[in-house]
């Protein structure tokens, strides 16, 4: 079974604590909003429950390629807040939230919003200290009070922190009305029909929470291992192949199963791969150009869609050529296709992020942007990012919410390294940390009976005002 097995790993750039309950307030802290987040698990699609013998075996049977696809820095308010279908937990569907201007002053309120531009030029902070402003409204918050659940987020602090990070309050080209616009807009329907076709015809995760509350390659290395090592920023230990612990790459080597890692980082950033000692040392060649991904996927010679014109949405135009070249491909049939984000890029998004057992006993400090100094202890999630389960066994137009903490049997929201979890039960490996250990798995999303209705291609972004 295994030698024949493809694990495509898409880069684009490329003591346990466990939930203390199962209500919401245990899960996911003070929502600002009059909707409260479910709290019990979600009813299984195909009656499977995930985990079970039955679940793992028709996984096994029905999938042979795995294509995770790590995009990066968006919240799920952020691409999804204007997609209006049901079930997703949006502003569109639950109505806008309204953050405070200045933190210590809520008179003076910015909402979600409606926003018509492709990027964002001043780039939202996320580094740890950032996203504890972002989410507790200080860059210390007490982490002891955060797990005895005396202190939840409130994801208050967004947009005073791109002020802060931008320029003056107020300053000439750094006016709260834009820093709010770039950090609460989000696209409506008619700016992200790509991703609205996914909605429809495949299954959304409601609560899918990043890693880290921290930037790029941290989260990359936890979803990837289980665990970031202690690395909390975008160090140049991931440009040295020096993070030196065990990854998907080396255990999917050791199990016999092929992989290759497509690089499309432009030399941005090193290839999620190159991150690793064993993998630079071990498979240095297993990291190929993200144009291989259409020849290998895809025997029809579609490829001429691999070029973005103009200045529609390269994130939409990405996905689509992924999607069609997978669902044209001969393996359309036995490939599951993950698609999800690193972490969340400092974009606002109104669901708290709740505790999560520490992987290991790393710690990682650094001095905020008033000099204050935040020792992380990796106790807790980053923000809600959007996550996409495709598949010709998973369902249409389904959403999930709540999973199952595979350690205490409890209602738990699913993140990055319930990836992790999941593959462990499809090809036979052990949890890497104890923070896999407690992700809910998603084989049971993958049902018995092949759906034959799945689009064969997904709808083209259409252009967008530049940027601002
Ligand atoms: C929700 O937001 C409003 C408006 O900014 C604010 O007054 C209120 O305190 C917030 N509630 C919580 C629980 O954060
Ligand atoms: C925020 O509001 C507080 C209380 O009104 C004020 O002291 C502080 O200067 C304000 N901060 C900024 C950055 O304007
Ligand atoms: C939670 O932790 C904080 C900080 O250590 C402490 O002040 C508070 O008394 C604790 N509350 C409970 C209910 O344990
Ligand atoms: C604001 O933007 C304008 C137009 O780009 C530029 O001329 C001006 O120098 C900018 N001001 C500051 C303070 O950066
Ligand atoms: C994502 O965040 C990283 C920092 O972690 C930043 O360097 C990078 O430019 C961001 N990527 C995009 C596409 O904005
Ligand atoms: C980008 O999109 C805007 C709005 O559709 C359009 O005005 C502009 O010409 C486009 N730019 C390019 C380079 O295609
Ligand atoms: C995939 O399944 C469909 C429906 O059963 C079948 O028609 C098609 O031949 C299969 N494709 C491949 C490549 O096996």
């Amino acid at each position: 079974m295994k030698a024949n097995t493809t694990a495509a790993f898409l880069g684009l750039l490329a003591t346990s604590t466990s939930i203390v309950s199962n209500t919401v307030e245990a899960i996911f802290g003070r929502s600002n909003t009059t909707v409260t987040p479910p709290t019990t698990v979600s009813p299984p699609p195909f009656g499977y429950t995930a985990g079970s013998p039955e679940s793992i075996a028709n996984l096994k049977d029905k999938i042979k390629h795995i294509v995770w696809v790590l995009l990066e820095n968006r919240s799920f308010d952020n691409i999804l807040g204007g997609v209006n279908r049901p079930g997703l937990d949006n502003p569109t569907n639950n109505g806008d939230v309204c953050i405070p201007v200045n933190v210590t002053d809520p008179s003076v309120t910015e909402c979600t919003r409606s926003k018509d531009f492709d990027s964002v030029l001043q780039d939202p902070d996320h580094s740890v200290t950032g996203n504890n402003f972002e989410f507790y409204s200080t860059f210390v918050p007490n982490d002891a009070a955060i797990q005895n659940g005396s202190l939840t987020a409130t994801n208050q602090g967004f947009i005073q922190q791109q002020q802060l990070v931008w320029g003056p309050l107020g300053g000439e080209n750094n006016t709260v009305a834009l820093s709010a616009a770039q950090v609460m807009g989000y696209y409506d329907e008619a700016e992200v029909p790509t991703i609205v076709d996914i909605v429809d015809g495949f299954t959304t995760f409601n609560y899918w929470f990043s890693c880290i509350p921290g930037p790029t390659n941290p989260n990359r290395a936890c979803a990837l291992s289980g665990t970031s090592d202690g690395h909390g920023t975008n160090d140049n230990d991931f440009e040295t192949a020096s993070i030196n612990v065990n990854s998907i790459f080396e255990t999917a080597s050791a199990h016999d199963i092929s992989w290759l890692n497509y690089d499309g980082t432009n030399g941005a950033f090193a290839p999620d791969a190159l991150f690793y000692s064993w993998t630079a040392a071990n498979a240095p060649n297993n990291v190929v150009p993200i144009e291989n991904f259409f020849q290998d996927a895809c025997c029809d010679g579609n490829t001429n869609s691999m070029h973005p014109t103009g200045n529609v949405s390269f994130g939409q135009v990405f996905v689509k050529q992924i999607y069609d070249a997978v669902r044209q491909g001969p393996h359309w049939n036995d490939t599951l296709l993950l698609l999800t984000y690193d972490e969340t890029g400092g974009f606002h998004d109104h669901v708290p992020s709740p505790i999560a057992v520490r992987p290991d006993d790393k710690t990682y400090t650094e001095t905020a942007l008033d000099g204050e100094t935040y020792t992380f202890l990796f106790d807790r999630l980053g923000g809600r990012m959007p996550t996409w389960l495709i598949s010709a066994f998973t369902p249409a137009g389904f959403v999930e919410n709540l999973g199952t903490n595979p350690a205490t049997g409890k209602p738990e929201v699913y993140s990055a390294t319930s990836v992790l979890k999941t593959l462990g039960l499809l090809w036979d490996f052990a949890d890497f940390t104890p923070r896999v250990s407690n992700s809910p798995s998603f084989d049971h999303l993958v049902g018995p009976t092949m759906r034959t209705d799945a689009p064969l291609v997904l709808t083209p972004p259409r252009p967008f005002p530049l940027d601002t």
